[in-house]
């Protein structure tokens, strides 16, 4: 029966060769030769069975010390080699978020997606939400539920675009106005009601100051007890913000809508002595939308009932506001897509209008 050969330098090159192992691959060739079946050490181990039962009382704990100190010495190198891959990944993977934005940026936030965003801020903070209607309606919802006749010369004083007639001999038509939105939403929600509506409209047009798509802020509230006194404090307050001057006073002229009793347009005080219009004093009117309390017709077409509930609706054109409060000269150039107008005009998107923090 051969002596054990002495413990300590078996120790000591094993446990060189597991801290020299600089990949998983080798640390797992050395366990395999200490530890493995046919191993250095499992060898030796496999010793104790022919040795007398003294010898095996010193020789059995000095082996089996060995092997458990390697076994540990193995696995903490092992989490250290996956710790040092897993950090050399992370390293290579690394996004540099800190990186700063194009110094000249391409784009711009369109005038008119600019005015969108005010007054979204300015309606929002009064408790509206925003709404939204197909572009494509039918006659039902552009016309005959607002309360416009058929054959009546109202539906000819908008200049519509009719589209193919379907199966049926119906039209639809790319709409109007956003007022069809009033309409859909007095059929899906129930008072109280307080929305507003941005989006774009079609009307057979084209000069320097109408296009034949433009946009337009639909506006609508429904509750019990609601009368003009709101319409005009509610809109005059919206439009002091919007022009960021008091507007002292405002003007709201009888006119006639057909989804509308009474119906009326407001102007604003402004001043066009100067080159350029100054919104909020001098001796001038400016019109700036169309309003009035919803006809009864309408609420009772959507199933709202006129003796408990009214409310009042305004829409206005948002390219013609935006020309207004941004000083632009011409429409056209809104739908050219022309870069360098959009520079100069346009807004930079990531500067959010708000009524607290400022509009533009
Ligand atoms: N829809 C009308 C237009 O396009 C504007 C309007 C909306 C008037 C709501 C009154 C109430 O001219």
């Amino acid at each position: 029966m051969p002596a054990l050969p002495d413990l300590a330098p078996i120790e000591t090159s094993a446990l060189a060769a597991v801290a020299a192992a600089s990949d998983e691959a080798t640390l797992e060739a050395v366990r395999i030769a200490e530890l493995g079946k046919k191993g250095r050490v499992s060898l030796l181990m496999r010793e104790l069975g022919g040795m007398s039962p003294e010898e095996r009382q010193t020789a059995g704990p000095a082996l089996n010390g060995l092997r458990d100190r390697l076994a540990e010495a193995i696995s903490a190198r092992k989490a250290a080699l996956e710790a040092n891959a897993l950090n050399a990944r992370l390293a290579t993977e690394r996004e540099d978020l800190t990186l700063p934005p194009r110094p000249d940026p391409i784009g711009a936030l369109h005038p008119v997606m600019q005015v969108f965003e005010e007054l979204a801020a300015i309606f929002g903070d009064m408790g509206f939400a925003v709404a939204e209607g197909p572009d494509i309606e039918d006659d039902f919802h552009n016309f005959t539920a607002l309360n416009f006749p058929e054959g009546h010369p109202a539906r000819e004083m908008h200049d519509t675009f009719f589209l193919r007639a379907d199966a049926k001999g119906a039209r639809k038509v790319l709409r109007t106005h956003t007022s069809p939105v009033q309409i859909r939403t007095m059929v899906s929600q129930k008072p109280p009601i307080r929305i507003i509506a941005p989006g774009r409209v079609y009307r057979k047009d084209w000069d320097a100051t109408h296009t034949p798509m433009f946009h337009q802020i639909e506006g609508l509230v429904i509750d019990c007890e609601v009368h003009m006194g709101h319409l005009k404090t509610c809109l005059t307050e919206a439009f002091s913000r919007f022009f960021e001057v008091p507007l002292a006073q405002s003007r709201f002229r009888p006119h006639f809508f057909p989804f509308t009793e009474p119906s009326a347009e407001m102007d604003i005080r402004c001043d066009r002595s100067g080159g350029e219009i100054r919104v909020g004093e001098g001796a001038d009117w400016l019109e700036i939308l169309g309003c009035g309390m919803v006809h009864p017709n309408v609420l009772r077409t959507c199933g709202v009932d006129p003796d408990a509930y009214q409310g009042f609706a305004f829409g206005l054109g948002v390219d013609r506001l935006a020309m207004l409060k941004y000083g632009m000269p011409d429409l056209r150039p809104y739908f050219e897509a022309d870069v360098d107008w959009t520079r100069h005009y346009g807004f930079k998107p990531w500067l959010l209008p708000t009524v607290t923090g400022g509009l533009s």
